[in-house]
């Protein structure tokens, strides 16, 4: 059978796939990119009331008004990005189909897209399979993985149409300090090219502060939504915001023309997402997530492995003698532990292994890294 030639530009997804192998009986899965949390009762209360007063049906393309006034005033209130409102708003299904619409809305055959290395797999193969080539911004374990002077020299040769940034960082937990924030959306200015600002990490640090890159830079494309501090990710939810409305409403046009708008009563209940009662569930999350982050580095530290201390996120990267990453989380899955390569990641991930522990209680962690440790040995 004879396929459209851009299928040649899109790859499987690794997480997915090794997601996918962890599901067996007695495999510890730390795979997976969410909580073991449910979902909070407020948002889940506001979506049973949504569907039992009958709003099943098709809502704006870009969104309900009251969902995209919360975001707005949130992203005014909590992220000092002045001059947002609801038309500059865009509510889709999920982060990862915002980040594809604004990469089909900015980025021609041959543009050139700069990511950072490593960064979550599905940016490079949504940037090809729309035509792109990438240029991979190194990051390096000995600088926690923050862009330092190798980054920003590789920027600046870059002529980038569009710029990923993700702090809080997937796979490294790199949260990114203000300063280095704004010289990349300096950079960006100089070069006039978009940035996108995957912010869905922003409510898991640990330490330091979130910064948005929305807030000082017109052509910053910020994405988010409710899939990793509200642990939704089966609800299919995110939103996309810019200055720029220009932008929004091209993007709006893609979903117009895809899928037409985010689940109707997911969005009433997001909503409920704005009240107090669902920030004190993601708070308590954080602290649980927090003493897993440091249990697992402190035994990897046993273990003489190198990781960074992710400062957000809920994810390690741990690097090993074992070049061949893949070979690695092969190994640990026949031995009862599912991990995630980090070459997919980007070069800067070649021998590492992303290690969620989202889902996985100390317990489990504790009976992983034995494995781990057998492994290796
Ligand atoms: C950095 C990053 N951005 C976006 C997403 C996708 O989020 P959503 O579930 O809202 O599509 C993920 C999920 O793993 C992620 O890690």
């Amino acid at each position: 059978m004879e396929y459209a030639k851009r299928m040649t530009r899109i790859k499987e997804s690794t997480t997915f796939k090794y997601s996918a192998l962890a599901r067996k009986p007695g495999v510890i899965d730390l795979t997976i990119g969410r909580t073991n949390y449910d979902t909070p009762k407020a948002i889940k209360d506001a979506t049973k009331k949504a569907l039992d007063e009958g709003k099943v049906h098709y809502t704006p393309t870009k969104g309900i008004p009251e969902l995209r006034e919360r975001i707005a005033e949130k992203l005014i209130a909590v992220n000092g990005i002045e001059g947002i409102d609801k038309e500059k708003v865009l509510v889709s299904a999920g982060a990862k189909q915002l980040i594809f619409e604004a990469v089909l809305a900015t980025v021609n055959e041959g543009d050139t897209v700069a990511i950072p290395d490593p960064s979550w797999v599905s940016y490079e193969s949504i940037v090809e399979f729309a035509g792109g080539m990438v240029d991979w911004l190194p990051t390096y374990p000995e600088e926690g993985f923050i862009p330092g002077e190798r980054f920003f020299s590789a920027l600046e040769n870059s002529m980038p149409k569009l710029i990923f940034l993700n702090s809080p960082n997937n796979p490294t937990g790199a949260v990114y300090p203000k300063k280095v924030i704004k010289r990349i959306a300096d950079i960006a200015a100089r070069k006039n090219a978009w940035l996108v600002s995957d912010e869905i990490y922003e409510e898991l640090i640990y330490e330091g502060e979130h910064f948005s890159a929305g807030s000082i830079y017109d052509k910053c494309i910020v994405v988010n939504g409710y899939s990793k501090n509200l642990s939704m990710t089966g609800w299919r939810l995110g939103y996309a915001a810019c200055r720029d409305k220009e932008i929004i409403d091209k993007m709006n046009m893609i979903q117009e023309q895809s899928v037409s708008c985010a689940t109707s009563f997911a969005q009433y209940g997001a909503v409920a997402a704005y009240g107090k009662d669902a920030g004190k569930e993601t708070a308590t999350m954080r602290e649980d997530l927090r003493k897993r982050r440091d249990y697992l580095i402190g035994r990897l530290e046993d273990l003489d492995v190198v990781c960074v201390k992710p400062s957000g996120a809920f994810y390690a990267f741990p690097s090993f003698k074992e070049d061949d990453d893949i070979k690695l989380a092969d190994k640990l899955i026949e031995n009862g532990v599912a991990t995630v390569p980090g070459s997919p990641f980007g070069s800067k991930g070649k021998g590492c292994l992303r290690l969620s522990y989202g889902a996985s209680k100390i317990e489990e962690l504790e009976e992983a890294v034995k494995r781990i440790e057998r492994t290796i040995q």
